[in-house]
């Protein structure tokens, strides 16, 4: 299987994010395994968008987060619910956008590359399933359209997978 990504510079922001949904739905389509499209999701949007330095997940066990399929530098497993960016969109349920992560009280720095971030929770039927947590080396690299773009991409994965 080859895949053939969006060139990210060409198009706007709009256009890449309707592009990466049609791209994630041909991707996943025909494997409902969570931890495996979950792992190409985090591949597709690393080398999609540009300015990252970490795209990943962390799933959700009893009261923690623990890490899931990433791309990017290894990076801390076990995150407390409320904790760091991470935890505070878990337990919020509600998406996070940091300017500044050095500005955050309790941000959990994993690489020291990452200057801002947005962490997107995962909800099904009001369950918790984990969050989706991007970094980039650039301040203010996250916006309104990035978190709409991001909740819709993850609906898709959420709708097109299982996960126990
Ligand atoms: N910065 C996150 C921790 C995860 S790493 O960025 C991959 C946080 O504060 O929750």
């Amino acid at each position: 299987m080859t895949f053939q990504f969006a060139k990210p510079e060409t198009v706007s922001k709009a256009e890449l994010y309707a592009n990466l949904q049609s791209q994630l739905r041909s991707l996943l389509e025909g494997e409902r395994d969570f931890i495996a499209n979950s792992a190409n999701f985090s591949s597709l949007l690393y080398h999609s968008l540009p300015d990252l330095n970490w795209t990943g997940f962390y799933l959700s066990q009893g009261e923690e987060l623990v890490l899931g399929p990433f791309q990017g530098q290894p990076a801390c497993v076990r995150i407390a619910m409320g904790k760091g960016v991470c935890g505070t969109a878990a337990e919020q349920r509600q998406t996070i956008l940091v300017d500044n992560v050095h500005d955050f009280p309790g941000h959990i720095a994993c690489d020291s590359a990452s200057n801002s971030e947005i962490v997107v929770p995962l909800v099904k039927h009001e369950r918790l399933l984990g969050v989706l947590d991007l970094d980039s080396p650039s301040f203010a690299r996250f916006d309104e359209e990035d978190a709409l773009g991001l909740n819709e991409l993850t609906e898709i994965l959420i709708a097109m997978s299982d996960r126990l």
